[in-house]
């Protein structure tokens, strides 16, 4: 049986999160500075399809279910600001740059942790096993095609 679309965001969050912990922990510029245009483009591409496909059926539906997609997609705003930020200045201070790579891991942690417990009890509630199926090829879909833009 195919993943759901949830099987698929949790498995992204993992990869993410030890891309991220790789990325604080090596001291070779290099390679941080290769992991880190991973990172992010894998990011943008997961933030991105998340939004499509999940949060925009969310908004449809009002209430809390708009509440928590509007939140989520506030987040990866926030996200994308500090991403910004690590890539400008990734060549210049590595002590500050390493303890912003530390803020976004803490933004990372709340924003997965609220996901996998608010937005997925919400979605198990709104979509059946089927449609999440169906949700899930559509988030693979969204993230090829927008990893092929960038
Ligand atoms: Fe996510
Ligand atoms: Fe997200």
């Amino acid at each position: 049986m195919p993943d759901t679309i949830l099987d698929k965001i949790k498995a992204d969050h993992r990869e993410a999160s030890a891309l991220l912990d790789e990325i604080i922990e090596t001291e070779d510029p290099k390679a941080r500075s290769e992991k880190f245009a991973t990172l992010r483009d894998e990011l943008k591409a997961h933030n991105d399809a998340e939004e499509k496909v999940l949060y925009a059926r969310m908004k449809t539906k009002g209430g809390e279910d708009e509440e928590l997609a509007l939140e989520g997609e506030e987040e990866h705003d926030v996200a994308d600001k500090v991403l910004a930020m690590l890539d400008t200045y990734k060549r210049r201070d590595t002590k500050r740059w390493t303890v912003r790579a530390k803020v976004l891991k803490e933004l990372l942690e709340h924003h997965i942790e609220e996901e996998e417990e608010d937005v997925f009890e919400h979605a198990r509630d709104l979509f059946d096993a089927a449609t999440l199926q169906k949700m899930g090829e559509e988030f693979e879909t969204a993230k090829e095609r927008i990893e092929q833009q960038q």
